[in-house]
């Protein structure tokens, strides 16, 4: 691996082999999603416990102070919307020029795999993949689901992060699932972050997965809504911290994160 690649991923997966990225792109297909109308706001407060952050370039440029001593990973993979007619159908929406000219630590894009646009998206993936190597630029698989939620199962998602860096992902990002998430860590050749989904009804759910999936092999997580959508995301993000990176179990995160409400840490 060269130097700039390896420089790049060092800046997303920390020292200890652990990386906690916090996702705000949600707007590139939901529009001005709960808590997110103002993402550079929203970001305000939680960002220094976040190791890179996660966004579009419109975000970026317009929402994101230039100065920021945080790595970004910018999505670039677009074009449809909630309110379109199938999700899958993503583009890619720029290129390698603009990936450099922003100064990006990496890229995201979606694959849709089992649907009608696996092929597409696959494809693209493995555009993006080939523009970005030429520059030492990790790409991010994101394996998603769209509006099925219920194919976030072991074996269809085992599939989707092998066959993700098999085509070149240096990164994977999929959801976590309950039984035999250790088979999805294990059957992928490149590290898996865990993304959140939709927000958990107790902030302990969140601890609980986040954890487990560590357990099973995560090296951390890119997690927004239970950050960002909960009552209390500063002691949201710092109790996920205390997880991913100082080795605490939910019971500690959870006392961490009852702590900063009180004001006591
Ligand atoms: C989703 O569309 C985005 O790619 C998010 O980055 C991803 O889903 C993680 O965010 P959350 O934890 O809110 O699901």
């Amino acid at each position: 691996m060269e130097w700039g690649m390896k420089n790049r991923l060092s800046q997303l997966i920390q020292k200890d082999g652990k990386a906690l990225f916090l996702p705000i792109d949600h707007g590139y297909f939901q529009g001005p999603t709960r808590c997110l109308e103002k993402p550079g706001e929203t970001i305000k407060p939680i960002y220094q416990y976040a190791d890179a952050i996660m966004c579009t370039r419109g975000v970026l440029r317009n929402c994101i102070d230039p100065a920021i001593n945080k790595p970004v990973i910018m999505r670039v993979s677009g074009a449809v919307t909630v309110v379109g007619e199938d999700l899958a159908n993503e583009n890619l929406v720029t290129g390698i020029r603009e990936i450099l000219r922003l100064n990006v630590s990496a890229v995201s894009m979606s694959v849709f795999i089992g649907t009608k646009y696996e092929r597409q998206s696959l494809s693209n993936l493995a555009k993006l993949v080939d523009q970005c190597e030429d520059y030492g630029v990790p790409v991010m698989a994101v394996t998603a689901v769209g509006r099925e939620l219920e194919k976030r199962e072991a074996r269809y998602l085992a599939l989707c992060c092998r066959v993700a860096a098999e085509i070149g992902a240096r990164v994977v990002k999929t959801y976590y699932c309950k039984e035999k998430f250790e088979k999805v860590v294990e059957g992928c050749p490149v590290p898996v972050v865990i993304a959140g989904g939709p927000k958990t009804e107790t902030q302990q759910e969140t601890f609980d997965f986040v954890y487990d999936g560590m357990q099973k092999g995560a090296v951390g997580v890119n997690l927004g809504r239970n950050i960002w959508q909960t009552e209390h995301p500063v002691a949201a993000i710092r109790g996920i911290r205390a997880i991913i990176h100082e080795g605490c179990n939910p019971k500690e995160a959870n006392e961490l994160y009852e702590q900063v409400i009180a004001g006591k840490a």
